[in-house]
């Protein structure tokens, strides 16, 4: 008899902030293998800002998620059954999958075969060692490039790519500051992950912590969040910065996207750059790029933590979270 199969659908596509209405709770069978594909059973689901930029009808870097269609997610997960010559059952994969108990998985999204490290949990592998740590790397060391010396500041910087970002920084020798939502958050930053400063955004005024906490200025800017903290760093970029686009969270699901930063002019004037990078564009490197983080991890130089939420059923609750500030490191499913 076939093993029943959970899976959360796109109910219905939010016009605005993600709800848990917009997310439907299904029960199946497991599904068949087709050809050229992998069925994984999911252990942890990798909760992304982007996957509320895939619910919109408009294409982003990867074409929406139909209505009806399972949510799509990074995933880690076993294998267990395989039509693709490189994969056999038994293999754990890191993949582009799906908000399911079993995701059917395209060759082409299999990711990388993950060879568990001893006394690193496997959680680690989609979270520090995984597309949050690829995407710091990246954002950091190849559009950033701090120098040793210079000011790095970092939005959502305790959230799962903000907090490896600012740590790169550290280690490339350049002064880390963050920006992040709670005075717990600020403390984490600086006590244990070594940041220089953190700034809790909520409770003080932006313009000012920023010109306390950087008095040399921002060589460097690595943006998570879009919006008001974007405008805010830029009156504080010194000539010839590199001001990192990762993310704009705060413009996800907003009903109306707010002005350009009025700050622009301060690229003009510092000689300052501004670059978007998508961590997908790096694909032939991951494997040789989460070599380097995982001896960090292991000579103690590069920490993390991950927020895991229990259970199939809450991953929407989870994705809702992000938007909301729950999580300190990763946010992940386990199911
Ligand atoms: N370019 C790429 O290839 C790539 C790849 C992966 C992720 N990203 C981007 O990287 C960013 C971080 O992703 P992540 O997965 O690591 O998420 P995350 O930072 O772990 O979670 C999001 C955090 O953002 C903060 N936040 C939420 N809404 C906010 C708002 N309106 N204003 C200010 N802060 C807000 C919250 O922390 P606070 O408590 O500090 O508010 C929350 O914990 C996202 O923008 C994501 O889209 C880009």
């Amino acid at each position: 008899m076939s093993e029943p199969n959970r899976r959360i659908v796109l109910a219905e596509r939010p016009t605005a902030a993600v709800e848990a209405r917009h997310f439907r709770l299904e029960t199946g069978t497991r599904p068949a293998c087709p050809e050229g594909c992998a069925i994984v059973r999911n252990h942890y689901l990798s909760i992304d800002p982007t996957i509320r930029d895939w619910m919109d009808e408009r294409k982003s870097y990867l074409p929406p998620i139909a209505l009806g269609a399972p949510i799509r997610s990074g995933a880690m997960g076993e294998v267990v059954e395989s039509k693709l010559p490189d994969w056999k059952p038994g293999d754990i994969a890191a993949t582009l999958g799906t908000w399911e108990d079993f995701s059917v998985v395209d060759g082409r999204m299999m990711g990388r075969k993950i060879t568990p490290i001893d006394g690193v949990p496997l959680s680690a592998q989609l979270g520090v060692l995984g597309g949050n740590g690829l995407t710091a790397y990246y954002g950091m060391v190849e559009v950033g490039a701090p120098e040793p010396g210079q000011t790095v500041l970092v939005s959502a910087a305790a959230g799962g790519v903000g907090s490896i970002a600012g740590q790169i920084a550290r280690i490339e020798g350049a002064r880390a500051v963050g920006i992040a939502g709670s005075d717990e958050k600020c403390a984490w930053l600086v006590d244990e992950l070594g940041y220089s400063a953190a700034i809790n955004y909520k409770r003080e005024n932006l313009y000012d912590a920023i010109r306390a906490a950087c008095p040399d200025g921002v060589d460097v800017f690595f943006d998570n969040v879009g919006g008001e903290v974007l405008n805010a760093a830029l009156a504080h970029i010194n000539v010839g910065a590199r001001v990192v686009l990762c993310g704009a969270i705060s413009q996800l699901g907003a009903k109306k996207l707010p002005p350009g930063p009025a700050n622009y002019v301060f690229l003009l004037t510092r000689r300052a750059t501004m670059r978007g990078f998508v961590t997908m564009d790096y694909v032939q490197r991951w494997t040789e790029t989460s070599a380097v983080l995982a001896d960090w991890v292991q000579s103690g130089e590069l920490r993390w933590r991950d927020h895991i939420v229990e259970g199939l059923e809450n991953a929407p609750s989870a994705l809702l979270g992000l938007f909301a500030g729950d999580n300190i490191g990763k946010m992940l499913v386990r199911l």
